[in-house]
C-alpha cells in the first residue's frame, strides 16, 4: 500500500528525483511521507500529510547533496499517521523504507526491548529496522562488513520475519549502496544510463527509464550506480530479465485534467481500441498468444473469478458474458471469502483472477489457494510483470496504461472487454460458437467504442455534471439494476462511496421489495438502469415503487419510450447498442456522475480518505 522509490545516481544530488517518485507514487498511500540520503548520519527528513509537504519541509531544511537514497509515502497500518511513525525508520547504522506488515513484530519487539533496544515508534517497520541492525551485528564479528555481509543478515533478518515485505535500505558504512528485499510486496529494480533504482512500481521513474527487473518473491540484493545484485532465498546470485516497457512517461501525468480519475474516464475509448487490437489478430484470431491450449480449455466444468472492487465488479459481469457464450457455469467471489472458505476445487476448475495492479494481497492469496487444490488459474490483468502475472498460467494484459486515480475507471472496461475475448476464445474451443458468431461479436465490440466516444463528449458529461449538482447535498443513493446491470449498479455505488463518502449501495431491482425499500426516503436518490430488453418492464415497475416513496430517480436508459423518462426527474440517454455492449457503455455514466458529485462536495478526487490503490496488504 505504500510506495518505495529509492536511487544511485553516477552524479548529481538525488533528492529531487525521489521527490518526484514520490509524487507519482502518492496514489499508493498518502498520509505521510520522508527520505533519507546517505550522507554522514544518514539524516532523514520525514512529514505527515502529502508529499507536497515533505517537499516544502526539505525546501526549509535541505538534505546534504547526495547521490543515493530512499523515499516513501504511507498508508498507516501499524501506528496512526503521524511524523514519527513515518518511514525511513533507523536503527543503529540502518535506516529503511518498508511496504508492508511484520507480522511478527510484537515478539521480536518484546526480544529486542529486552536486549536494551529502544523504539520511538508504534510501527512494525521500525522493528524490520532493528532485526536487520541486529543481525548486521552479528555479521560484523566476523569482520568488517561488506555488501554481502549486508546479504547475510538481509537472509537471515527475512527468515525470522513474518509477513510481507519490500524494503529498502542503505547502511552507513557501505557508499554508493542501495539494498532491496522482497516478499509479497511489489518492487522493481529499474536501470538507466544515469544511474539505477528500486521502486514499488514503475511508474516512480517512469520519467528516467523504461528498462526494469521485476524482482520475485524472497528475492534481494543491491544496486549501485552502475550495476545490480539479485539474489535468492539461498543466497546464490541470479540473473534476472532486463524487461522494456513502452508505457508513455507522459501516461503518469495529467494531461492536462484536473484530476486523473477524469483523465482515465476518458480514455476509455482509447483503451477498448488497445486492448482489442493487442489481443486479437490481424486474422481476427482471438488471444493468439495464450498460453491455456483449447484442448484444456474443454476440459474444465466451471469457471470461478476472484476478484476485489471494482474488477470484481468486472468478474461479476463477466459471469453473464462468460455464462452465454461458454455454457460452462460461472462463480464469482470476493478473494478475501475465497481463499479462507477452504473452496471447492480440482483440475476441472477455471479460476480467473481479476486486478488492475497484479499485486492485491488478496486475489494473490485466492489464486494461490486455486492452485494448490490443483485448479487452473488464469488472470486479467494491467501490469506485465506483476505477482499475480507470475502465479498463473497466463495472462491476458489489458492495455489501459498506468491507472493511477484510486477509483478504478478505464481498467473496468479493459476488464470486461477482456473477458469477452475470454469467452469468445472458450466459447470457440469449445465449439459452442462458430465463426460468424465470433466475427459478429468483434465487429460488435470494436463498433461500441463510437458510442463510448458519444457518452465522452462534452454534452453528456455537461448534463451528467448538472444532475450531480442538483444531488450533491443528498445523503443516500441506491443504484438499482437488474440482470447485467446489476454489476454496474454494484460499481456506480462503488464509485460514489469511494470518492464523495456518501452512503451508496447497488441493489439488484427485484431485491427491493424484500428490504431495502423500508429504506427509500425523499432523502434518497434512487439512480435506475432501464436499458431495452427483457426486464425493462420489471425495472419500470421498481422504479414506480420508490418514485412513489418520495425518492428523486435518475434514469440512465437506452430506449426512447415514455414511461421511464416520465416518471424520472432526470434522464441520461445512453447511445442504443447490443445487448452484449451496453453493459459497457452503461457504466461511464456513473463515473462521471460520481466524480461531478465528489467535485461538488469538494472532496479529494484522486486520493480518496483511508483508500489506497494497491492494496498489498489484507
Ligand atoms: C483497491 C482500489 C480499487 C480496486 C481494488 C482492486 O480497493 O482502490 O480501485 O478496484 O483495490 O484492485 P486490483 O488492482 O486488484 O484491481
Amino acid at each position: 500500500m505504500c510506495g518505495i522509490v529509492a536511487a544511485c545516481f553516477k552524479n548529481g544530488d538525488v533528492v529531487p528525483t525521489l521527490v518526484e517518485g514520490l509524487r507519482c507514487l502518492e496514489y499508493r498511500g498518502y498520509d505521510s511521507a520522508g527520505l533519507a540520503v546517505l550522507a554522514p548520519g544518514l539524516p532523514v527528513r520525514k512529514a505527515k500529510g502529502r508529499v507536497e509537504d515533505l517537499a516544502q519541509l526539505i525546501e526549509q531544511n535541505p538534505l546534504p547533496d547526495s547521490s543515493v537514497g530512499i523515499a516513501h509515502t504511507r498508508w498507516a497500518t501499524h501506528g496512526e499517521p503521524s511524523q514519527v511513525n513515518s518511514h525511513p525508520h533507523r536503527a543503529g547504522s540502518v535506516v529503511l523504507v518498508h511496504n508492508g506488515i511484520l507480522e511478527n513484530f510484537e515478539s521480536l519487539k518484546e526480544s529486542f526491548v529486552e536486549e536494551g533496544r529502544e523504539f520511538v515508534s508504534q510501527t512494525d517497520s521500525e522493528v524490520w529496522a532493528a532485526l536487520l541492525d541486529h543481525e548486521i551485528g552479528l555479521v560484523r564479528k566476523d569482520g568488517p562488513l561488506d555488501p554481502m555481509g549486508v546479504m547475510r543478515a538481509l537472509n537471515r533478518s527475512m527468515a525470522r520475519a513474518r509477513g510481507s515485505y519490500g524494503l529498502a535500505i542503505l547502511v552507513e558504512e557501505l557508499p554508493g549502496l542501495v539494498f532491496f528485499a522482497r516478499n509479497e510486496s511489489p518492487l522493481v529494480l529499474g536501470l538507466s544510463p544515469d544511474g539505477n533504482y528500486v521502486a514499488s512500481d514503475v511508474q516512480a521513474v517512469l520519467a528516467r527509464t523504461h528498462d526494469f527487473i521485476y524482482l520475485l518473491e524472497g528475492q534481494c540484493g543491491w544496486i549501485d550506480a552502475e550495476s545490480f545484485h539479485v539474489f535468492d532465498r539461498d543466497l546464490g546470485e541470479v540473473q534476472p530479465e532486463v524487461e522494456h516497457l513502452d508505457w508513455d512517461a507522459e501516461s503518469v501525468g495529467k494531461s492536462g485534467y484536473e484530476h486523473f480519475m477524469l483523465k482515465e474516464i476518458e480514455e476509455q475509448g482509447i483503451v477498448l481500441a488497445q486492448t482489442l487490437s493487442s489481443t486479437t489478430s490481424s486474422k481476427d484470431r482471438i488471444l493468439p498468444d495464450f498460453r491455456v491450449s483449447d484442448d484444456t480449455l474443454r476440459s474444465f466444468d466451471r469457471i470461478v473469478i476472484v476478484a476485489c472492487g471494482t474488477a470484481l465488479h468486472a468478474g461479476r459481469l463477466g459471469r453473464y458474458i462468460l455464462e452465454e457464450a461458454t455454457g460452462i457455469p460461472v462463480d464469482v467471489d470476493f478473494a478475501s471469502e475465497f481463499r479462507y472458505r477452504n473452496p471447492l476445487l480440482g483440475e476441472r476448475d477455471l479460476v480467473l483472477a481479476i486486478s488492475q495492479s497484479g499485486e492485491t494481497a488478496d486475489t494473490l492469496g485466492a489464486v494461490k489457494v486455486a492452485r494448490e487444490k490443483g485448479a487452473t488459474a488464469v488472470a486479467i490483468c494491467n501490469v506485465r510483470g506483476s505477482s499475480l502475472c507470475r502465479l498463473v498460467a497466463d495472462t491476458i494484459l489489458t492495455q489501459c496504461g498506468p491507472e493511477i486515480g484510486v477509483a478504478s475507471t478505464k481498467a473496468f472496461t479493459a476488464q470486461v472487454l477482456a473477458i469477452h475475448l475470454l469467452a469468445m476464445r472458450v466459447g470457440m474451443a469449445r465449439r459452442q460458437m462458430g465463426e460468424e458468431e465470433l466475427l459478429r461479436r468483434l465487429q460488435l465490440l470494436r463498433s461500441s467504442r463510437t458510442a463510448i466516444e458519444t457518452l465522452l463528449s462534452h454534452q453528456v458529461r455537461s448534463h451528467i455534471a448538472e444532475v450531480a449538482k442538483k444531488y450533491a447535498h443528498k445523503s443516500v443513493y441506491f443504484f438499482l439494476g437488474r440482470g447485467a446491470d446489476y454489476p454496474i449498479a454494484l460499481e456506480g455505488a462503488l464509485k460514489l462511496k469511494e470518492i464523495s463518502y456518501l452512503h451508496a449501495e447497488g441493489y439488484p431491482a427485484g431485491e427491493m421489495k424484500h428490504g431495502p425499500l423500508a429504506l427509500v426516503s425523499e432523502d434518497m436518490v434512487v439512480v435506475a438502469l432501464a436499458g431495452e430488453g427483457p426486464v425493462y418492464d420489471k425495472v419500470l415497475g421498481n422504479m414506480q415503487e420508490v418514485k412513489t416513496r418520495g425518492a428523486k430517480l435518475v434514469v440512465l436508459t437506452n430506449t426512447d419510450k415514455r414511461e421511464a423518462i416520465e416518471l424520472a426527474d432526470d434522464v441520461v440517454l445512453i447511445p442504443r447498442t447490443d445487448p452484449l455492449v451496453a453493459p459497457l457503455l452503461h457504466v461511464i455514466p456513473l463515473q462521471y456522475l460520481a466524480y461531478y458529485v465528489a467535485l461538488e462536495r469538494g472532496c479529494e478526487i484522486d486520493k480518496p480518505r483511508n483508500l489506497a490503490k494497491s492494496v498489498t496488504v489484507e
